[in-house]
């Protein structure tokens, strides 16, 4: 493929120093099918890691419209759609602040699903909030006004890089909606944030897409690799599923491994998240050798099912 990479480069330099938030960065339509097809690219297969990990709490949208709000190419709606095709019957709004993206993103949304009604408008009646890695490009004010917009919502499915900055803003959105919503995922409980409570200054709410094999042998992607200086296996993801309708019960014991998995020899230690709070469990290999090879290869759910004897693992299951 030809794209204009420099302007690609530069658009990732200001992701990384953060100055995206400045202003209506989108110069061109050529940018934006440049990013389209490799960014955001990315940023789908991280969606797909969500997706997954919503079937595994067999949550489905509600009834209404799909609103991709900081829509850029309208990845986040063209996946959605895709993953549940009833979602959106009502239509798909798309929101950006840049003209140039709404005008994009729609004449995709237009292309790949020809009978679904597109607005540049909110909702008029219930709707499904999508937001992908806009955060870091809000200040306070910005932040404010899509936490009111996501009060409006019957269901928030928001998915942002997995960094420590993003997973915090995620954090403080789930503080300020969790009364009017169900935390769906990756919470499996409703009550404040386990990474709020003290010894957890230092951790963060994250887990690890993985992108599709042709990434490590399709020229371009070698390509984008190469020239954008990114390492193409890393997918880290920060994300967050509010549903006004109660989860269906979860399993008990259920846990949400987060973050890293860190493996030793014998052993790995898991963070692991339940509505006790985050701690520390140790996983031996002896306990289950096929599941701790599987973990070892980065092949595992983050979603388990296990009995702990103190901090030990004493069974593990993948749900
Ligand atoms: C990194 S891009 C992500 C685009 C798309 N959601 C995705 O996942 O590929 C961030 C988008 O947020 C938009 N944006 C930033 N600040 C905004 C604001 N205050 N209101 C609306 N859109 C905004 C930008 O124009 C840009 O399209």
């Amino acid at each position: 493929m030809e794209y204009d990479w420099s302007s690609l480069d530069e658009l990732r330099t200001t992701y990384l120093e953060g100055t995206a938030g400045q202003g209506d960065y989108w110069a061109s339509d050529e940018l934006l099918r440049g990013y389209d097809v490799t960014f955001a690219r990315r940023i789908a297969w991280k969606w797909h890691h969500v997706f997954r990990d919503l079937a595994g709490v067999s949550w489905t949208p509600p009834a209404g419209a799909v609103y991709d709000w900081g829509c850029g190419t309208g990845v986040a709606a063209r996946e959605f759609l895709t993953a549940y095709p009833g979602a959106g019957l009502t239509g798909v709004s798309l929101h950006d602040r840049s003209r140039r993206a709404v005008g994009f993103a729609s004449a995709a949304v237009r292309r790949e699903f020809p009978d679904m009604p597109v607005m540049a408008a909110e909702p008029e009646g219930p709707f499904t909030l999508l937001i992908s890695h806009v955060v870091t490009e809000l200040k306070e004010a910005g932040m404010a006004e899509l936490l009111k917009l996501a009060d409006r919502a019957a269901a928030v499915v928001w998915v942002e890089p997995g960094t420590s900055v993003a997973s915090a803003q995620l954090v403080k959105a789930r503080e300020a909606l969790r009364e009017s919503f169900y935390p769906i995922a990756p919470c499996l409980h409703r009550n404040r944030c386990g990474l709020l409570a003290e010894g957890h200054e230092n951790d963060w709410c994250h887990f690890f897409a993985t992108p599709p094999p042709e990434v490590y042998t399709d020229r371009d992607w070698v390509q984008f690799g190469r020239i954008m200086g990114i390492d193409l296996r890393s997918l880290p993801l920060s994300y967050l599923v509010l549903d006004r309708r109660a989860p269906v019960a979860p399993v008990p014991g259920a846990v949400r491994i987060i973050g890293k998995r860190r493996l030793y020899k014998g052993h790995a230690l898991l963070d692991a998240c339940d509505a006790t709070g985050v701690h520390e469990r140790r996983f031996t290999k002896r306990t289950d050798p096929l599941l701790f090879r599987a973990m070892n290869k980065g092949k595992t759910s983050t979603l388990q099912q296990w009995t702990l004897e103190g901090n030990e693992v004493t069974s593990l299951k993948e749900i």
